[in-house]
């Protein structure tokens, strides 16, 4: 894929202000703020249950945001419908990959490009995506399904790059992989970065992918706890919680 232009100011591509977020009663979120550059990898990681997928719910209007506001571009998304946010350039790839698993993957992929009419652009897209990943070109015609786990996870995120997005959103791409698996999974996300798409990833297996995050933050309890560079890494707490080996 072509590299995507570059976003003018760069510290105002996507901004979390003093986020609450929950269900209903149930408040998850107290007052997350983060800034994410559009040439990066940001990683949040954090305990079961921290509040980390209710942050890219919280950008995606797939929870109830009371307070604060979430800026894309400069521009309060806060209360934006779907539909616009994807307009606006973000994809979603939510945790438990959900591909339609009736359906082949070249179905599913168009239907990452629902929001696009012209023919020949989705089929370039099609294209520059199966170019991302082989594996799906050789299965066009299969049904989801019959795809391991490691092909759901590259069709899933697939559907989400159908869209052309500037930030896509990954929520544990690597759960349930086999190690190489989640190592190739890993790969093709970098290579996504490089590309130009911004991504912002949850991930429970913390040590491989602080290895090649540009930035990460730490959620406990539904705030940020911690966040920076790699030299987080660092932090005997961050070393003793969250690099031990104890990997979902
Ligand atoms: N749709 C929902 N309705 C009500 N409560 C929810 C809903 N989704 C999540 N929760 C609750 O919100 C809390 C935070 O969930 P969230 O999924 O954000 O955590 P997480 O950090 O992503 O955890 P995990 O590592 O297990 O995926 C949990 O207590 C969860 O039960
Ligand atoms: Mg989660």
């Amino acid at each position: 894929m072509a590299k995507k232009k570059s976003v003018k100011d760069t510290s105002k591509f996507l901004q979390l202000r003093s986020v609450e977020s929950g269900y209903g009663k149930l408040q998850i979120l107290f007052g997350v703020d983060m800034d994410i550059n559009p040439s990066d990898i940001t990683l949040i990681i954090g305990p079961n249950g921290a509040g980390k997928s209710t942050i890219l719910k919280s950008m995606f209007n797939l929870c109830d945001v009371y307070k604060g506001k979430v800026m894309y571009k400069g521009k309060d998304i806060t209360k934006l419908p779907t539909h616009d946010r994807i307009k606006m350039g973000i994809a979603i790839v939510p945790q438990g990959r959900q591909v339609f698993s009736g359906l082949t993957v070249k179905e599913n992929l168009e239907m990452g490009a629902f929001m696009t009419k012209e023919k020949e652009l989705i089929n370039t897209r099609m294209d520059e995506v199966l170019g991302h990943f082989p594996v799906l070109r050789k299965k066009l015609y299969d049904n989801a399904y019959s795809l391991s786990g490691g092909q759901q996870q590259m069709l899933a995120m697939g559907r989400g790059l159908m869209q052309d997005p500037q930030l896509l959103l990954l929520d544990e791409p690597s759960l349930g992989l086999a190690p190489k698996t989640m190592q190739e999974v890993f790969e093709k996300v970098k290579e996504i970065r490089d590309e130009g798409t911004a991504i912002l990833m949850v991930e429970q297996n913390a040590k491989a992918a602080c290895e090649f995050a540009d930035k990460i933050y730490v959620l406990e309890e539904g705030r940020v706890a911690m966040h920076g560079g790699r030299e987080i890494l660092k932090s005997d707490k961050i070393k003793k919680i969250y690099l031990g080996g104890h990997e979902k």
